[in-house]
C-alpha cells in the first residue's frame, strides 16, 4: 500500500496506463470502490511496484479532479461518444488529461501513451484521432481553462455540494471541497504515547501519540511497522475512542470495529475489548493488526443489531457505517459512488444500531457514537432522535480541553471535525462523535 499514490514517480509504462483506465472504468461505470477495483486489477497484473504506483496515481488524480477534467474534455468535445460504441475512450481522455495537468507528465509521453491505449482497444481505436486531437489541446490550452474553472464546486457532485452549503454555508463548503483536492498526509497513532517516533525524517508530532508523515511511501517499509509500534489512523479518527475516558482494566464493547483503529486504541489503553463487526473478512484485518501490535481483544463476527454481550457494558463505542463523506480526501472515488439514496439507507441502519448500542450500555455507563460523515442526518440528528426515544440517556458533553482544540467541540458539546481544520498542517478527516450517559 502506498501512502501518497498520487505522488509516485512517473515511468513511461503503457501497462500502468492500461491498469489506470481499467480501474477508472470499474469505479465510474460499475460503481466499484477505488481500493477494491485497484486491488483486483493489481492481483491480475504483473506490474512492478513502481509501475503500480503510477497506475494508482493516475486513477486517484483522475477521480480527485474528475469534475474539472470532465468539464474540460466536454468543452473540447461537447458529445463524447457512448461507451457501447467507444469503449474506454472517455477514461483514456480523463486519465490522459490527469497525467498532463496534475501529474505533470510531458505532453509527448502522455499523448503517445493514450494513442497506444486507443490502438489496443477494439472500440476506442475508432476514436484514436479524436483522443489525439483532444489531448493535444488539453496540453496546450488545459492550464488556462483550468485557471478559469471553479475547482471546488466542479469536483463535488451537485447534490453533495448543495447540501454542504445548506448545512455549513458557502464559505465553509468551499474550504471543505478545496481540502478534498489535496493529497492527504499519512497519520499514525503510536501504541505508546511517549514514543518519540523520531526515526522518520520530517515526522510531525500532532499531539501525544499522533504523528503525521508526508511522502511516507510504502507503509510496510516505515520504521516501527514490524515491531507494531503504531497503526495507520487519521488524526480525527483517533479522537472518538478517547471520549470514553479512562478504560484501563474495564470492559469495552466496540461495535462496527473493523478494520480496528479504535479497537487498537482501546486495547493499548488497557481495556478488555470485545470488538464486533458484521464482516468476517474485515475482522481478519483487526486480527492482523492486533498480532502486529501485540495487543489483544475478543473478536466477534455478528450483526450488532442482533448480538448482545453477556451483561450490559460500562463502555460502548459505536463507530457506525455511514456515507463516509468526511473521508473524501482519502477516498476520491466516494463522491462519484454515493447518492442521496445511500444517505437514507445509512440513516435507518444507524438508528437501529444506536438502539442496539443503547441496549448494551449498563446503567451509569457511557455510550460514544461516531461517524466519519459530514452529514448532520448521520451525526447530530441521530443523537437528537435517540435522546427523544431513550429518555434514560443524556448527553455528556465534552470539556474544552478534552480533544486538543476547542474548535472541534460543538455548542452542544459533541465532537465535530472538518477537513479544513488544521489545514496548515495537512487537514484532517471530517468526524462526528457524541458521548452519552445512561442514567438508569
Ligand atoms: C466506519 S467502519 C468502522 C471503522 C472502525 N471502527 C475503526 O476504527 O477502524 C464501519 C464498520 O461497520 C461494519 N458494519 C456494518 N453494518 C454492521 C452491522 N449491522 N453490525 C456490525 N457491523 C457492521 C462494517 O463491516 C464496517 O467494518
Amino acid at each position: 500500500m502506498s501512502a501518497s499514490p498520487e505522488m509516485s514517480p512517473a515511468p513511461a509504462g503503457l501497462a500502468s496506463r492500461q491498469a489506470a483506465v481499467a480501474i477508472l472504468s470499474q469505479v465510474l461505470r460499475r460503481k466499484r470502490p477505488l481500493d477494491q477495483a485497484a486491488a483486483e486489477i493489481l492481483a491480475g497484473s504483473s506490474l512492478a511496484p513502481r509501475d503500480w504506483g503510477f497506475a494508482r496515481a493516475i486513477a486517484a488524480a483522475s477521480l480527485r479532479r474528475f469534475g474539472q477534467l470532465e468539464a474540460l474534455i466536454r468543452a473540447f468535445v461537447p458529445k463524447t461518444p457512448p461507451p457501447h460504441k467507444a469503449g474506454p475512450t472517455l477514461e483514456i481522455l480523463i486519465a490522459g488529461a490527469a497525467e498532463l495537468l496534475f501529474l505533470h507528465v510531458p505532453a509527448h509521453a502522455a499523448v503517445d501513451a493514450a494513442n497506444k491505449l486507443a490502438q489496443a482497444d477494439s472500440k476506442a481505436v475508432h476514436f484514436k484521432a479524436l483522443i489525439n486531437a483532444v489531448l493535444r489541446r488539453v496540453a496546450d490550452e488545459g492550464p488556462s481553462v483550468l485557471a478559469q474553472q471553479d475547482a471546488a464546486a466542479l469536483n463535488a457532485p451537485d447534490w453533495l455540494f448543495e447540501r454542504w452549503i445548506a448545512n455549513y454555508g458557502e464559505a465553509q463548503t468551499r474550504l471543505i471541497a478545496e481540502a478534498h483536492l489535496a493529497i492527504p498526509p499519512l497519520d499514525l497513532t503510536l501504541k505508546r504515547a511517549d514514543d518519540p517516533y523520531t526515526d522518520f525524517d520530517g515526522a510531525l508530532r500532532l499531539a501525544p501519540g499522533r504523528v503525521r508523515l508526508t511522502d511516507a511511501g510504502k507503509i510496510e517499509n516505515l520504521p516501527g511497522f514490524l515491531d507494531g509500534r503504531w497503526w495507520v489512523q487519521d488524526f480525527a479518527a483517533s479522537l472518538p475512542a478517547t471520549l470514553l475516558g479512562d478504560v484501563a482494566g474495564r470492559t469495552v464493547v466496540d461495535l462496527c470495529a473493523a478494520p480496528g483503529g479504535k479497537t487498537l486504541q482501546l486495547a493499548s489503553a488497557g481495556a478488555r475489548v470485545t470488538a464486533v463487526d458484521a464482516a468476517p473478512q474485515r475482522l481478519a484485518l483487526i486480527a492482523d493488526n492486533l498480532a502486529r501490535t501485540k495487543l489483544s481483544a475478543e473478536l466477534i463476527a455478528a450483526d450488532a443489531r442482533d448480538w448482545r454481550p453477556d451483561a450490559p457494558s460500562p463502555f460502548v463505542l459505536l463507530d457506525a457505517p455511514c456515507t463516509a463523506t468526511g473521508t473524501i480526501r482519502r477516498h476520491p472515488d466516494l463522491p462519484w459512488l454515493k447518492s442521496a439514496a445511500d444517505l437514507v439507507n445509512a440513516e435507518s441502519l444507524q438508528s437501529e444500531l444506536l438502539d442496539a448500542a443503547g441496549a448494551m450500555t449498563a446503567a451509569g455507563g457511557t455510550l460514544v457514537y461516531a461517524v466519519c460523515s459530514l452529514e448532520p442526518e448521520e451525526g447530530v440528528e441521530q443523537i437528537e432522535s435517540f435522546l427523544r426515544r431513550r429518555t434514560d440517556f443524556a448527553r455528556h458533553g465534552l470539556g474544552p480541553d478534552e480533544v486538543f482544540d476547542s474548535t472541534f467541540i460543538t455548542l452542544k458539546g459533541d465532537l465535530a471535525t472538518l477537513p479544513l481544520y488544521w489545514a496548515e498542517n495537512g487537514g484532517m478527516d471530517g468526524f462526528y462523535a457524541a458521548r452519552l450517559k445512561r442514567l438508569l
